[in-house]
């Protein structure tokens, strides 16, 4: 004790009621954790504006009672109160983290220190028990907890989906191109062998090929969704100005994809996360947007990598935010989360809407280059 006030008041001769009046007032000016006294049996008596704080009871409720009132049931019921004092009357200390009960009811997660008491003669006056508030710090935990978990998820769909691109390309491609090939050889039979004597089943044939062409074609656009190839080969740079160049193809909406940003080597959730961001946006330009241009443009300025996607439609409506199946934007937003990143979404009627993301450099580009 004195040993402790003369560092907390330096060399200036003070007695011990004025030692003890500054110490009242050091506990009292703590809002952020619950100070308070218990006696030999856990009864309170003694309450900071901390505890009033965390725990919602005024000093004239709590004063006088047993401290087990802080504890859920299950605790109670499970003697916690009585093992934490005994554990603090053998050891000196006693430290705790769980859930506890305000005076409303409600719980939060709290770790809770308890100290006991001692005169000089040794005997137990009573314990100081110190509670911290961490619901926050739990709650940020869960929510990294969630977010590594959300990732592990992405990365895993987005594996499969590459697995699936791959059997389609190799196993039901390779069927349609002998298929093809197949017919091919029966068409050249037919024209030597039977020649213009059996015109209908010479058109029947070609027919049949040109369905075969078509059906690859969807193949082939059906796997490049699932997993563009030119993601892996080329990076993402070249797979936006691809995808770009499809949308207005498919869609006929001019489509401007502008990259301003030396090459980077994104690590790979960093490339699928952003190419995913801009499918979604544009399958929502096409979709929603009524729009006459779109333009995406990637940049990268004092360590972040930009992202815009804006288009220049009928903007959201009214009664955004929508209906609870529609998942595009939430998903880009977790997405870009993943990331370590922000997503934006403007609009104003009839101006259109504009995505804007930003993540940091650190977070996206492979290791060395980062
Ligand atoms: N570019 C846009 N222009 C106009 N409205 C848009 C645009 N993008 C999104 N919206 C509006 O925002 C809503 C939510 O978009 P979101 O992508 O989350 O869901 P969705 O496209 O309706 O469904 P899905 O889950 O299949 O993506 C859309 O229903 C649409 O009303
Ligand atoms: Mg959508």
């Amino acid at each position: 004790m004195l040993q402790c006030s003369s560092a907390l008041y330096g060399s200036r001769n003070l007695s011990d009621i004025e030692i003890g009046h500054r110490y009242r007032l050091l506990i009292d000016a703590v809002q952020d954790y619950a100070i308070f006294m218990l006696d030999p049996a856990g009864n309170v008596t003694s309450w900071n504006p901390g505890a009033e704080r965390a725990k919602g009871y005024a000093p004239d409720d709590i004063v006088g009672q047993h401290f087990s009132v802080f504890y859920s049931d299950e605790d109670v019921a499970a003697n916690k109160p009585a093992q934490l004092l005994a554990a603090a009357t053998l050891q000196g200390r006693a430290e705790d983290e769980g859930w506890r009960v305000r005076k409303d009811g409600s719980r939060f997660w709290a770790n809770v220190v308890i100290t006991a008491v001692h005169d000089e003669n040794g005997a137990l006056l009573g314990f100081a028990k110190i509670t911290r508030d961490l619901s926050e710090r739990r709650r940020l935990e869960e929510l990294e907890r969630a977010v590594g978990t959300s990732s592990l998820v992405q990365q895993a769909r987005e594996n499969e989906q590459k697995r699936i691109a791959r059997e389609l390309h190799d196993d039901l491609g390779q069927q349609i191109t002998a298929l093809k090939m197949t017919l091919a050889l029966h068409e050249t039979e037919l024209v030597q062998h039977v020649g213009t004597d059996a015109p209908g089943a010479l058109r029947s044939v070609r027919e049949l090929a040109a369905q075969i062409d078509t059906m690859a074609a969807s193949l082939r656009r059906i796997a490049a969704d699932l997993r563009p190839p030119v993601l892996d080969d080329l990076g993402l740079e070249a797979a936006l100005e691809w995808m770009t160049e499809a949308f207005e193809q498919r869609y006929g909406v001019s489509a401007r994809c502008e990259i301003q940003a030396d090459a980077l080597r994104l690590n790979d959730l960093a490339a699928i996360c952003l190419y995913r961001v801009v499918q979604e946006a544009l399958t929502n330009v096409a979709r929603h947007a009524h729009a006459n241009h779109v333009s995406v443009r990637l940049s990268t300025e004092n360590r972040q990598c930009h992202l815009r996607i804006r288009d220049d439609g009928v903007g959201l409506p009214e009664d955004f935010p929508p209906r609870g199946d529609a998942f595009g934007l939430v998903g880009m937003r977790e997405r870009i989360l993943l990331l370590g990143g922000v997503l934006s979404v403007e609009s104003s009627p009839g101006n259109g809407v504009t995505i804007d993301a930003q993540v940091p450099l650190s977070r996206i580009l492979v290791k060395d280059q980062a």
